[in-house]
């Protein structure tokens, strides 16, 4: 039995890679639907439609649970993937809980970036008229960090000239950062060089994992072998072959630059 991560790209890999870090012993399939990305700049209908055919090809392949590693395709799918599935679906949510807890008591403002989709989706508004009373929580979307990602570009000067054309002026006022797009902690490097050395950079990515292994331990569904699992990849519905793309997935899962 598989463990199944989705994402409309590679930017899944990041959640993916704290999952390998916990739970190493599991088999995974990992799916980027990268000839269909990016999600964040379409509509909600075209994202539950790509969602709903990608699950639907891997609802062949053993699914023991199936983690939505996207924020976008969460918004738009996760409910109604529950209720079409047997197996647990389990998806992203920005990390906006605790980041106005840390800042309401500093005085400091909270900055979301992820996709237009995600931002204008009612889950995130939920989020929002759920945690932030106090109106501390600022928003942005970051569309071409999706695509600076496709093409695995994580850093240099290009990724830089967009990180300062978009952020905020008074950056001074922001204590956190909240990564809203599984794409984006594979910018944190860049993102760390061009914001102040203050603002915390935090994701989702850890919370959704522990949530995963909760699951599966409740569920009596953690791999029992005591060997190391193996991870294969699919885009967009072909098995990934190809060694250098393989490399740079793995690059990503294993690497140090994370
Ligand atoms: N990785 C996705 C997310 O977490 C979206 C990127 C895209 O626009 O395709 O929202």
């Amino acid at each position: 039995m598989n463990i199944v991560f989705f994402d409309s790209g590679i930017g899944g890999l990041s959640v993916l890679r704290e999952a390998l870090m916990l739970m190493p012993n599991e088999n995974y399939i990992y799916f980027a639907d990268s000839d269909n990305a990016p999600y964040g700049t379409k509509t909600k209908e075209e994202v539950k439609k790509l969602t709903f055919n990608a699950v639907q090809f891997l609802n062949e392949k053993k699914i023991k649970a199936l983690v939505i590693a996207c924020n976008t395709a969460t918004s738009a799918a996760v409910r109604d993937l529950r209720e079409t599935y047997d197996f647990p679906v389990i998806g992203m949510e920005p990390a906006v809980k605790p980041a106005v807890e840390k800042n309401n008591n500093r005085g400091k403002r909270v900055l979301v970036i992820a996709t237009a989709l995600t931002l204008k989706e009612e889950k995130f508004q939920n989020l929002i008229a759920r945690f932030d009373a106090e109106h501390i929580v600022d928003m942005l979307p970051a569309p071409k960090l999706v695509e600076f990602a496709e093409r695995f570009l994580f850093y240099g000067p290009e990724v830089s000239d967009y990180i300062k054309e978009i952020m905020p002026e008074n950056l001074d006022q922001y204590g956190t950062l909240v990564l809203g797009c599984t794409h984006f902690p594979l910018f944190r490097r860049a993102l760390e060089e061009n914001l102040p050395k203050d603002i915390d950079i935090i994701d989702g990515n850890r919370g959704t994992v522990n949530h995963l292994m909760d699951i599966l331990k409740n569920n009596n569904l953690l791999s029992l072998s005591d060997k190391k699992g193996k991870v294969t990849f699919y885009k967009s519905g072909v098995e990934v072959t190809d060694k250098t793309l393989l490399e740079k997935y793995e690059k990503i899962l294993y690497g140090r630059n994370l």
